[in-house]
C-alpha cells in the first residue's frame, strides 16, 4: 500500500480487516517491523480517537510517533498555488512538506473542510498538496470529505459482530442521519458510504431527511429513503451520524429532534446494533438510552481504531 487516503487504496477489504483482527489477538506479532522507522501525526484540526489509537498501533509495530498539532504550533500553511503570500500564511506546503518526508518515514495528516466552498473541500487541496510535496507515503487521519481510517474500523466492527451472518445471509446497514446543533462536514457519512458499498456484504439504505443528499460518488449503490423508520424495518445495523447539507452546501436545514434514535425505534429493526464515530453529542444525535444500553458498539469500534491503524500502517511499512 503506497497511501491510504481511500477505500480506492485498498485491494482486498477482507484481507485487511483480517489483519486488523489479528492484530487485536497479537498486538505484537510485528513488532519489530516499524524499527527505525518514524511516522508523522500533522493535526489541523482537534481529535481524541485518532490521534490516540493511531499512536498506539504504530507503538505496536515498534515505530516512532510524532504528533504535530499543525493549527496550534505550526506556521499557518499556504495551500494554494501561486498563492502571494501578503496575508496571514507564514509557509507555503511546497516548502514545509518536503522537510517533513525528511524528517518522517511515513506522514498522517488530519484537515477538516472549510464547509464554506464545496469545490474547494471536494477537490482535497490539503491532503493532495501534503502527497505531491512530501515526498512519501500519506495517510489520512481524515481529510475534506473522507475519513476512511475511521470506515474500516467500521467494518471490522460489523464484521467481528457478525461473521456467521455474513456467511448465511446478507446484512441490512443502515445509515441515518441524526440531529446537530451546528454544521458538520460529511466525511464520516461519505466515507462509510464509500465502504460499505465497497464491501458488498449488505444491503446498504442511507436514511436522512429530504435536501441531505450526501454527493452520489459515494452513495451510488445504496438505497436512499426519506422516512426513517421505514429505513429502520430489519436493519442489523444501524449507523448514525449528522452531516450538513451537500448541495446548498454546509448548512443546517432543519433539526428535528424526531430522527434521534430511540429504543422506540429500535424495535422496528433486527434487534439492530448501533454505531456512531464519536465524539457524540448526548441527547441530541443519540439518545443515553441507546448509548449505554447493549445495543450499542460505540466502545468497541473506537476501541477497534487502533487494529484499523495498525493494519494500515503495516502494509504501509511492508511496500516501503
Ligand atoms: N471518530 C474520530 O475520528 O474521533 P476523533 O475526532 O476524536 O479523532
Amino acid at each position: 500500500m503506497k497511501q491510504f487516503i481511500s477505500v480506492n487504496d485498498v485491494t482486498n477489504i477482507n484481507a485487511l480487516v483480517e489483519k486488523a483482527l489479528m492484530y487485536k489477538a497479537n498486538p505484537f506479532a510485528d513488532k519489530h517491523l516499524g524499527a527505525n522507522k518514524r511516522i508523522g501525526l500533522l493535526f489541523l484540526n482537534p481529535s481524541l480517537r485518532t490521534r490516540l489509537s493511531t499512536q498506539v498501533a504504530a507503538g505496536n509495530l515498534g515505530m516512532e510517533a510524532i504528533v504535530f498539532n499543525v493549527d496550534k504550533e505550526g506556521w499557518a500553511l499556504e495551500f494554494e498555488e501561486g498563492a502571494i503570500m501578503s496575508g496571514t500564511t507564514v509557509e507555503h506546503i511546497k516548502d514545509a512538506a518536503p522537510i517533513l518526508g525528511k524528517y518522517f518515514d511515513v506522514l498522517a495528516i488530519r484537515t477538516f473542510p472549510s464547509l464554506a466552498n464545496k469545490e474547494d473541500d471536494y477537490s482535497e487541496l490539503y491532503i493532495n498538496q501534503f502527497i505531491k510535496y512530501a515526498g512519501v507515503p500519506v495517510v489520512s487521519l481524515e481529510s475534506a470529505t473522507l475519513h476512511p481510517l475511521q470506515s474500516l474500523t467500521d467494518v471490522i466492527t460489523i464484521q467481528e459482530n457478525s461473521k456467521s451472518q455474513i456467511r448465511n445471509s446478507k446484512l441490512k446497514i443502515v445509515l441515518t442521519w441524526a440531529p446537530h446543533v451546528k454544521p458538520l462536514p460529511q466525511c464520516v457519512a461519505n466515507s462509510f458510504a464509500q465502504w460499505i458499498n465497497a464491501w458488498g456484504e449488505a444491503d446498504f439504505v442511507i436514511a436522512h431527511p429530504q435536501d441531505y443528499e450526501l454527493s452520489e460518488a459515494f452513495t451510488k449503490g445504496a438505497i436512499i429513503i426519506h422516512n426513517q423508520d421505514e429505513a429502520l424495518k430489519n436493519a442489523d445495523y444501524v449507523y448514525v451520524k449528522n452531516w450538513s447539507t451537500f448541495n446548498d452546501y454546509g448548512k443546517i436545514y432543519e433539526n428535528d429532534p424526531k430522527w434521534m434514535l430511540t429504543n422506540e425505534k429500535l424495535h422496528i429493526t433486527n434487534n439492530a446494533k448501533v454505531m456512531h464515530c464519536l465524539p457524540v453529542r448526548r441527547n441530541v444525535e443519540l439518545s443515553d438510552e441507546i448509548l449505554d444500553g447493549p445495543n450499542s458498539l460505540v466502545t468497541q469500534q473506537a476501541g477497534n481504531r487502533v487494529w484499523a491503524a495498525q493494519a494500515v500502517l503495516s502494509e504501509i511499512l511492508k511496500s516501503k
